[in-house]
């Protein structure tokens, strides 16, 4: 399940993000966790069923959007729906209020099931 991001998860949740491709520059990761803790329009979220194996960041934009920007898995734990049952519970959660997006680094993944969900709903 999702579980929101809290201060004491700050070194599991800079491991997972520093999988993204923007993530290896270590200050620049700090500065993105320091958003996440101090913005209220940022929000992440840790993906945790026995252990913490995932990590999935929005950024409300305009009180309109809510933004993708990083969706992360453990690499021990990839190509097990993990990403997927993520951008789905981000769907559920925000898509009543906000629409729904991804920015350019999250945008190639989260389309892929994105889309599928609007199909599996259709079904
Ligand atoms: C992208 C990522 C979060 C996927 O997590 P995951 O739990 O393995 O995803 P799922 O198991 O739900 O889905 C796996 C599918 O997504 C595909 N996929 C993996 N990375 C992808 C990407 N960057 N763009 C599009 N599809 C991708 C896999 O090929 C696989 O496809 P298949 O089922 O057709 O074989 C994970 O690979 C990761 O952490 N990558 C590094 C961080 C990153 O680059 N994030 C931004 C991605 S745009």
């Amino acid at each position: 399940m999702l579980i929101r991001y809290k201060k004491n998860m700050e070194k599991i949740a800079m491991g997972l993000l520093s999988f993204m491709p923007e993530g290896k520059d270590v200050k620049k990761l700090q500065q993105t966790i320091k958003e996440y803790e101090t913005n209220p329009d940022w929000q992440l979220f840790l993906w945790k069923e026995e252990d913490v194996t995932g990590a999935i960041g929005v950024k409300i934009e305009n009180d309109i959007n809510a933004v993708v920007q990083h969706i992360s898995v453990n690499p021990s734990h990839r190509n097990m729906g993990i990403g997927k049952k993520m951008v789905e519970e981000i769907n559920k959660m925000y898509s009543d209020k906000y629409a729904v997006c991804a920015d350019e680094f999250t945008q190639n993944f989260f389309n892929k099931y994105n889309d599928s969900n609007k199909s599996q709903q259709r079904d």
